[in-house]
């Protein structure tokens, strides 16, 4: 459990980098995450390298015992190679390049870019593989960001032929795969093939699938070229990248492979305010964020790279991005910190040490003033410090969650692509599920449908169009309950309904087909009975075909919750609807009953997790929360009285 920040030496005078570095030793922080925007000034034009500078600022924070995290400076060419190559820009869905004053403007499949890339990330590993101050490395920064991970650029479609070319062998297969006989859409060669934009109406969504599963993969492959080269001249050392939250444009799953740690960056107010969720919500949480959203990616990204997760970037005080940007509440940031460790963090490091005076983030907070007078979170972070030093031997390791929820990259773009309801969202309804088991005080792991699930004491899988083989044979051989929700096995690799209609090869586990399905209308919900008392559900409802009896069903009759099985408490259910959030707590309640699961009962708006002996709370409300039954306890921190945004952890019997 470690502290980090994010550190822009090119941005202040050299003669500020001694005396920073001091305060950052001095303020408890162990990592500092530098240069990965900073190619202007190690490279200024082509083949004129100035390392001095680097050199030096990694010599200051050295000094100081400070941990370097060496970003590969790749998000940002610099002018002179876009203008010497300009081929290497990305290409919008109207064909028009993405032009050069920001960042993220490059093609992940331009080779002129690809070559480029190796050339400045192996001058940079030559020279600081094997610093004894860099301890690890992040390759390039927030892949995807401002929407960037697909490109229509000439070189793109170049490699999508390619890969098409490499998956169905001939371009008959294609054509059947595709269901291109559809439209008279059939092609004779797989260089007729285009990108599916600009077409009248929707493209083919097998062909858009195709396309996002491709540029998923170059993504993938342009961070393993710049993976395998830091390994080369820094053999052993840690290399991250970090993730964004809410960002599903790419499959980290398969990304975080070529990780030693996926890092993720977490701006929970921003985050909120951007979020779907309704104003009221908003309202109520401004100043803490929403109270799983933090904790949704912690859970997510531990299970991108083999359990070893930071967050890189956390949000110190008001971003400059949102649609409104409040401050945190005192002590907020704080909570967000230990929250992450109780998570499982290794370290959390902050966006930034110091307020940029200049260009586009100028209204975004750091630790420090632009002046260098602290801001507040600086005295937080100097709080956290303290308490871990006294604190952290007593905070066992994190352990496996009891629940598994299965989540996938691909569900999220097969629903994208083709929602057939305006308010129907799979990320929405996982992060529905997400809470409502939270909400029960239950710890998740949030796992890749190729993850082994032997551990778990229960699964959920919220919504998985496509149901792999390997997947559905680790489900039969599970003795715990499996939730199945809707759309699950609704589709084939190649995007078209299964022969034995959904939930396909899920209908080994139970019996039941879907024959119908709605989405409903935003102002429109089905209501629902159970044990005598009625609730909503919203957005989608599906006609099951079955003999089991329905456990719930709409006030029409249509059931809506089917379990099969039972035996030693390894029920399998299938839930048709998306129920009111009251409801879908008690259907999760249920099924962690069979799987012989405490839950809790627990305040609105507070949250639990546990680190074997130590559990966490959290409170964020904006009001202070008492908790039940919370004397006596042996409290490492805190009270049994959260105070607003606030924290408390207890030594469990
Ligand atoms: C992140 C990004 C940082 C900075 C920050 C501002 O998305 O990685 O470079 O822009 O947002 O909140």
């Amino acid at each position: 459990m470690k502290l980090g920040v994010c550190y822009y030496p090119e941005h202040w005078p050299e003669s500020q980098w001694a005396a920073d570095a001091a305060q950052m030793a001095a303020l408890g922080i162990e990592y500092v995450r530098i240069a990965e925007f900073a190619w202007s000034r190690i490279e200024p034009r082509r083949d004129h390298f100035n390392w001095q500078w680097l050199d030096r600022a990694i010599a200051a924070l050295a000094a100081h015992d400070l941990k370097v995290v060496l970003g590969t400076p790749t998000a940002t060419p610099p002018k002179w190679l876009v203008d010497a190559a300009p081929e290497i820009l990305a290409v919008d869905a109207g064909g028009r390049p993405r032009r050069f004053g920001s960042r993220r403007h490059y093609c992940f499949s331009s080779r002129r870019y690809r070559s480029e890339t190796s050339r400045i990330v192996t001058h940079m590993a030559e020279r600081y593989g094997g610093h004894r101050a860099v301890a690890a490395w992040q390759t390039d920064n927030e892949y995807g960001c401002h929407d960037t991970t697909v490109s229509y650029s000439a070189e793109a479609l170049r490699a999508f032929r390619l890969w098409l070319a490499d998956k169905y062998g001939t371009v008959e297969a294609l054509n059947r795969a595709w269901g291109n006989v559809f439209w008279s859409m059939e092609y004779g060669c797989f260089d007729e093939v285009d990108a599916p934009c600009a077409t009248v109406t929707e493209a083919n969504p097998a062909h858009r699938l195709d396309y996002r599963r491709f540029c998923s993969e170059q993504v993938a492959s342009y961070n393993r070229l710049q993976a395998d080269i830091i390994r080369r001249y820094h053999p052993g050392v840690d290399i991250v990248h970090n993730f964004m939250g809410f960002y599903t444009g790419f499959d980290h799953h398969r990304l975080g492979r070529d990780l030693d740690i996926a890092a993720w960056d977490s701006y929970p107010l921003g985050f909120l305010e951007q979020s779907w969720l309704p104003d009221p919500v908003k309202r109520d949480f401004m100043r803490q964020g929403h109270p799983d959203f933090a904790a949704f990616h912690h859970d997510l990204y531990r299970g991108c790279s083999a359990g070893r997760w930071w967050v890189m970037e956390q949000q110190p005080g008001p971003v400059n991005w949102a649609a409104n940007n409040p401050a945190p509440l005192p002590g907020m940031v704080r909570t967000w910190t230990w929250e992450a460790f109780a998570h499982g963090a290794e370290v959390v490091s902050y966006f930034r040490w110091r307020q940029a005076p200049f260009a586009q983030e100028q209204m975004h907070s750091g630790l420090h003033l632009p002046n260098g007078d602290r801001d507040t979170a600086a005295a937080e972070v100097e709080q956290l410090a303290g308490e871990l030093a006294a604190a952290a031997p007593a905070v066992p390791a994190p352990r496996r969650s009891d629940v598994a929820l299965v989540y996938s990259y691909e569900a999220e773009w097969m629903l994208d692509i083709q929602p057939q309801g305006q308010s129907f969202s799979a990320g929405r309804w996982v992060y529905a599920c997400y809470s409502a088991l939270r909400e029960l005080g239950l710890d998740i792991d949030i796992v890749s449908p190729q993850q082994a699930l032997g551990d778990y004491r229960m699964v959920v899988v919220p919504c998985l169009p496509l149901a792999p083989p390997a997947l559905v044979a680790e489900l039969a051989g599970l003795a715990v309950p499996v939730l199945l929700g809707m759309r699950s096995g609704s589709k084939t690799e190649s995007f078209q309904i299964p022969a034995e209609l959904p939930p396909g090869p899920l209908q080994t586990l139970i019996p039941l087909r879907i024959t119908r399905v709605e989405s409903l209308r935003p102002d429109h919900c089905e209501t629902l009975v159970l044990d005598g008392v009625s609730y909503r559900a919203h957005h989608w409802l599906e006609w099951v075909d079955t003999r089991l009896p329905a456990q719930m069903a709409t006030a029409t009759g249509r059931g809506v919750w089917y379990s099969h099985g039972g035996e030693n408490g390894a029920a399998v259910h299938y839930l048709a609807t998306w129920p009111e959030p009251l409801l879908l707590r008690k259907v999760m309640r249920h099924i962690a009953a069979q799987a012989g699961l405490a839950v809790a009962e627990l305040p609105a708006g507070v949250r639990l997790r546990r680190r074997a002996g130590v559990q966490f709370a959290f409170n964020y409300n904006a009001h202070p929360v008492s908790l039940a039954q919370g004397e006596g306890r042996d409290y490492l921190l805190g009270s049994a009285d959260l105070p607003p945004g606030g924290m408390a952890a207890w030594q469990l019997p």
